[in-house]
């Protein structure tokens, strides 16, 4: 297949990390008997650096002329004071809605070689698989209006049948090629719109009758994030409560530099990017944690791409080198032998070669 990609390595740890899954993606090429064009482009304080905006012209072009983006992370001080429109993360804010990114994609998943670090018993962390299909362009964030005076702030909350439909689909759809259960999560005894959300699910779920769903309500669901997260296969939500539940749940694999991510729309379109920030702590040192970068290039292939073998070979290749004792700095505590950034990736490469 002959694939473009949009690279979009930003700031801090970005470049190394989108340097990473590029090598990484370039080997599947060489093996699998694929090409990918890649296309560079500047987005977050980098972008802002060269051409005062954060998501320049260029970039939006360079990006509307691939089948999908890889972003690393955008950010850091130097740009903290700025005003709104030139802060770095105003970049990524826009190209979501530039491209109207509604679902978010985040897979939660064990990582044997990693139990240790998680904060729940082993033998319950060992089974968890599930995924969370996050709401991302509506909702409290988005509502309009907006106000703030000295005694009262107004945040207002709205979707429409339209925006629910779509990720409420998109969750059914990532359900069939997996366990087939939906949970789907509101807060439908207080909120309208999650009373209009349940409704939606339940119009829906005729379509996907090998889809088995529950209803969940989410303070439920934030303990049972904790307390038995391997009843969930995949998880849907809006917009706020998917943005507090994707956090908790990312702690159960035990580190931030393993979870990739992913920002799609219905045709397959899709920005790819580690959960991590631009990490300014360790920026330009060789040290970061690639897995999370390699990673979410692994779910382009298979959410854009449809490329699930080698998805899957790059999954297996990061976990066997973790396996082997091989660890960055930020797992030293997993008791492995600990190598740079570029080690890493080869070692991921070598993986890749072997299977
Ligand atoms: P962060 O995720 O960048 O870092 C938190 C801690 O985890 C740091 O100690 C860092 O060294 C470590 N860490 C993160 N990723 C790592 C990796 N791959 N390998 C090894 N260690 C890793 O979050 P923080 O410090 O809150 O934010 C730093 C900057 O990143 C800020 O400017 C923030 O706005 C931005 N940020 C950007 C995001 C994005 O581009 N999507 C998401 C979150 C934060
Ligand atoms: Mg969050």
């Amino acid at each position: 297949m002959k694939k473009t990609i949009a690279v979009l390595p930003g700031d801090g740890i970005g470049p190394e990390v989108t340097d990473a899954a590029v090598k990484v993606l370039q080997s599947i090429a060489m093996r699998y008997g694929h090409t990918f064009h890649l296309k560079h482009a500047l987005i977050g304080g980098s972008a802002v650096d060269a051409h005062n905006n954060p998501l320049p012209d260029e970039t939006i072009a360079a990006c509307e002329a691939s089948d999908a983006i890889l972003l690393g992370a955008v950010g850091g001080s130097k740009w903290d004071q700025n005003p709104g429109h030139l802060r770095p993360e105003k970049g990524l804010l826009n190209i979501r809605k530039h491209f109207d990114l509604f679902a978010n994609i985040r897979p939660v998943k064990a990582i044997p070689a990693l139990l240790g670090s998680s904060p729940l018993k082993e033998e319950v962390a060992k089974e968890v698989d599930m995924v969370i299909v996050r709401e991302l362009t509506s909702g409290l964030y988005f509502g309009e209006p907006k106000r703030r005076t000295e005694k009262a702030g107004v945040d207002t909350l709205v979707y429409t049948r339209d925006e629910i439909e779509r990720i409420v689909d998109q969750a059914f759809e990532i359900a069939r090629g997996r366990r087939g259960k939906v949970t789907s999560v509101d807060k439908a005894n207080v909120l309208e719109t999650s009373k209009l959300w349940r409704e939606v699910v339940e119009e829906r779920k005729a379509f996907y009758p090998d889809v088995e769903v529950e209803h969940m309500l989410v303070d439920s669901a934030a303990m049972k994030l904790i307390t038995d997260p391997r009843a969930f296969d995949v998880m849907v939500t809006e917009n706020m409560f998917g943005d507090i539940l994707s956090d908790e749940a990312s702690v159960i694999t035990g580190s931030l530099g393993m979870l990739p991510s992913a920002s799609v729309r219905s045709d397959g379109f899709g920005l790819y990017e580690p959960v991590h920030g631009s990490a300014p702590d360790i920026a330009g040192q060789n040290k970061a944690n690639p897995s999370a970068a390699i990673l979410s290039a692994a779910m382009m292939l298979r959410y854009s791409f449809g490329m699930h073998t080698e998805a899957a070979a790059i999954e297996e290749a990061v976990m066997s080198v973790l396996e082997d004792g091989y660890c960055t700095g930020d797992l030293s505590s997993a008791g492995k032998q600990v190598v740079s950034t570029e080690r890493f990736v080869t070692k991921v490469i070598e993986e890749l070669e072997r299977e």
